[in-house]
């Protein structure tokens, strides 16, 4: 087995994983763009849409969406935390019965046949964390999609401006008192990550030329020492995402960046538009409609979607 599957099974299969990805829009406002933006994706493009495939599907976020609008799911996912989470779920909409569970590994889809599913969606990274088999994984979702794919995948241009600033995600906190840790430690560490930064120049432009943050030999060594290292993460560069699915026949490819528009507002008003449900519902479709541009398609948090059809 790769270390990439290795790494991303210890880390997904944390107790705690599947409670926690739950929760997400609970937390953090560009998790609630992201979220909003794919939803709206699904939900344009179901015509004829009977069965789906949705590789690395978590909690349930999208496979349950599509379940309790008719369309049997396959609900595939390395993580038995996440899947029992994602069941738990489905029981509470009403939906188990839509949704067939399986636990794999992207990289082996040899179960399925050619066009096994009207439409195959993978979310938020699952493929970014088979490398080095990213463009295998790529090859046979589309192999098993018979009308559409939809894909997130990490962003080299849009995760490197996270890389480069330490109060990242300070900027999308929803709620300063919330007791989520993470949000509690991005506020408690603010001064101190200002007063320590300094711009580096070669760590961002070894991310810009490689698709890596870090030491991918390192994250292999902790992994070896016994630890829980984040995944190995290949971020994709627009063009080459786009030349992948082409290249495998997939046609009508279109790119977005969930969360372009939102990075260029501060905090204060971010927090404002998501208090006042009518300003919040209109924010997030011109959220949409901009970060569907291709001229902004690797802009976005740090994920990079691209859609297309099976001919
Ligand atoms: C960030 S979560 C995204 C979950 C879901 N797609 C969503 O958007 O809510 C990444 C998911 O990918 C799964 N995953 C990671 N590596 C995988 C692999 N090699 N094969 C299948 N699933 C994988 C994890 O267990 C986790 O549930």
């Amino acid at each position: 087995m790769e270390y990439s599957t290795k790494i991303s099974e210890r880390m997904w299969n944390l107790p705690d994983k599947g409670e926690l990805e739950a929760q997400r829009e609970e937390s953090f406002i560009d998790d609630i763009i992201q979220k909003s933006h794919i939803e709206r994706e699904l939900l344009q493009n179901l015509e004829g849409v009977r069965t789906a495939f949705d590789g690395g599907a978590g909690s349930g976020r999208f496979s349950i969406l599509l379940a309790k609008r008719g369309i049997h799911v396959t609900h595939f996912d390395i993580s038995q935390p996440m899947i029992d989470k994602a069941k738990e779920l489905a029981a509470k909409e009403g939906v188990l019965e839509q949704i067939t569970f399986v636990k794999g590994a992207l990289e082996d889809l040899s179960a399925y046949e050619d066009r096994s599913f009207d439409l195959v969606m993978s979310f938020d990274a699952p493929i970014s964390y088979t490398y080095p088999k990213q463009e295998e994984v790529i090859k046979n979702l589309v192999r098993i999609a018979g009308k559409k794919i939809i894909i997130s995948v990490s962003s080299r241009l849009g995760a490197l401006p996270y890389l480069a600033n330490p109060l990242q995600k300070n900027q999308f906190i929803l709620d300063k008192n919330s007791t989520d840790g993470w949000i509690q430690w991005c506020l408690n560490n603010r001064d101190s990550m200002i007063e320590s930064f300094r711009f580096n120049p070669d760590a961002c432009n070894n991310t810009l030329a490689t698709g890596f943050m870090g030491d991918v030999e390192e994250t292999k060594a902790a992994y070896d020492r016994g630890e829980t290292p984040w995944c190995i993460t290949y971020h994709f560069m627009p063009e080459e995402l786009q030349k992948i699915l082409q290249n495998n026949g997939v046609k009508n490819v279109e790119l977005a960046g969930p969360g372009a528009f939102a990075r260029t507002m501060p905090n204060e008003l971010l927090v404002k538009i998501m208090h006042d449900p009518k300003q919040k519902e209109e924010f997030l479709e011109f959220c949409h409609t901009y970060d569907s541009n291709p001229y902004v398609c690797g802009m976005g948090k740090d994920n990079l979607l691209a859609k297309g059809d099976i001919m």
